[in-house]
């Protein structure tokens, strides 16, 4: 490797090219992780099969980019191994990414919750990865597909776009499934598979759900939204819920989202400030008053007369009984959708699932048992809640193999 102060010029691929490291995916966690290795004076090829780098940066945070969130830590991600990413978010923190942003002029705010977003466009960030990249005198190959990997010899030969190109060190950092249309495919499991690295059963998450059967009807309440806690299993989101054309959305249903599986129920608090005497109280309160006229004081209107008429409570307050109302008050508060299922990969944030974290090293990212094999980011079986998470894991992720390999 040579050192990081010889002067050299970003070179073009030629027909057969011999590199340190090569960087399949020039997504968030591949352009991090060839910045970080060409400035440390590796010879870097980044490859990617889309002509532009990062597609999912310049449309993530409705164009303004959630590139990371203050509120960063371990459990805010999921994964077989939920210790595994402690090692990588505590060496490469928000602050640091900050501080690069902050070097680049990029103005930003904190939005919500710890998101932090862009003033201007994403734009600014796959720029700034890009001359990053620069700085490390990277060798883009864009608009590339991968046709073959071998490893032989302790080196990884490809055949990138009918050329060949070689490296010591080969990182996977092409993410997950997660919207084809942008580029996703699944070359991070095949390769995994082909180096015989386990991956755990990749699923869509940060996705919408969708409701069928006796719940279809819920669609009519499309564009109505509620601030609720959804829960899937143990995990209890307070956020907005959406209801859509076709089920459920919004930044609580799609946390939930993550950890929902195929048969489950997910759990909404339409009252989560309220407990189960709320009616009874009301009732003491102002005894005239229609249960329906009530739950509409409490809910947006169109929610509050489907939910109403659901419970089939009708009349004055006054003529129900303290056991009904606070019967209605617990439906109201875990109210079970059962989804029929989700949008699907075409429409998830993110993947959750991937190369099985048993395999790697937490503090390089490299495989245990194919030394100079690594694989960064979503492709790997670390996922993040929505609010920026999981652009931190990419940086993060990006930097320990960048720094390591
Ligand atoms: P990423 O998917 O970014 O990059 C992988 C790269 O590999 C792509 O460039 C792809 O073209 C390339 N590739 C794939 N297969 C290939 C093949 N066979 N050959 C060559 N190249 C190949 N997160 C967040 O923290 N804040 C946010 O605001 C958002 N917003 C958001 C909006 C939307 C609509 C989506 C879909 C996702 C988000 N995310 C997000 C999630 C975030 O975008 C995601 O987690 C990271 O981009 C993952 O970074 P990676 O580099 O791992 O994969």
């Amino acid at each position: 490797m040579r050192s990081a102060a010889f002067a050299r010029k970003r070179r073009g691929m030629t027909d057969s090219s011999n590199f340190d490291i090569i960087v399949l995916g020039a997504g968030a966690a591949g352009m991090m992780c060839a910045a970080r290795a060409g400035q440390r004076g590796a010879r870097v090829l980044l490859v990617d099969h889309n002509e532009r780098p990062g597609r999912k940066i310049l449309i993530s945070g409705g164009g303004r980019c959630n590139f990371t969130n203050l509120h960063t830590a371990p459990d805010r991600f999921i994964s077989a191994n939920p210790h595994f990413a402690k090692s990588a978010l505590s060496r490469y923190t928000p602050q640091d990414f900050l501080a690069l942003v902050d070097r680049y002029g990029i103005a930003w705010h904190e939005k919500t919750l710890g998101q932090l977003f862009c003033d201007g466009s994403a734009v600014q960030i796959v720029d700034m990865l890009m001359a990053e990249c620069d700085a490390g005198c990277v060798t883009r190959a864009f608009g590339r597909s991968v046709e073959s990997v071998r490893h032989e010899g302790g080196q990884f030969a490809l055949t990138v776009g009918g050329r060949r190109a070689s490296a010591a060190k080969l990182v996977i950092a092409s993410g997950g499934l997660s919207i084809p249309k942008l580029g996703a495919t699944g070359l991070a499991y095949e390769l995994a598979r082909q180096f015989m690295l386990k991956v755990v059963e990749p699923r869509p998450a940060l996705v919408p759900l969708t409701l069928g059967g006796d719940e279809v009807l819920f669609r009519d309440l499309s564009g109505v939204s509620s601030e609720v806690v959804a829960a899937a299993g143990k995990a209890r989101f307070r956020e907005a819920a959406l209801f859509t054309h076709r089920g459920l959305s919004g930044p609580a249903i799609l946390q939930a989202s993550s950890y929902w599986r195929n048969g489950e129920a997910v759990t909404v608090d339409f009252l989560p400030d309220d407990d189960h005497e709320l009616f009874v109280a009301e009732k003491r309160a102002r005894p005239k008053v229609h249960f329906a006229t009530a739950l509409r004081g409490m809910l947006p209107e169109r929610l509050a007369g489907t939910l109403a008429s659901r419970l089939a409570l009708e009349g004055e307050l006054a003529n129900l009984p303290d056991k009904r109302l606070r019967g209605a008050a617990q439906r109201l508060k875990h109210w079970a959708f059962t989804p029929n299922g989700s949008e699907g990969f075409a429409k998830a944030e993110v993947t959750v699932g991937g190369i099985a974290t048993a395999g790697l090293s937490s503090k390089t990212m490299e495989a245990k048992t194919v030394p100079g094999l690594y694989a960064i980011g979503e492709a790997v079986d670390v996922t993040g809640w929505l609010g920026g998470y999981n652009f931190q894991w990419a940086w993060a992720s990006g930097v320990a193999a960048g720094e390591a390999a």
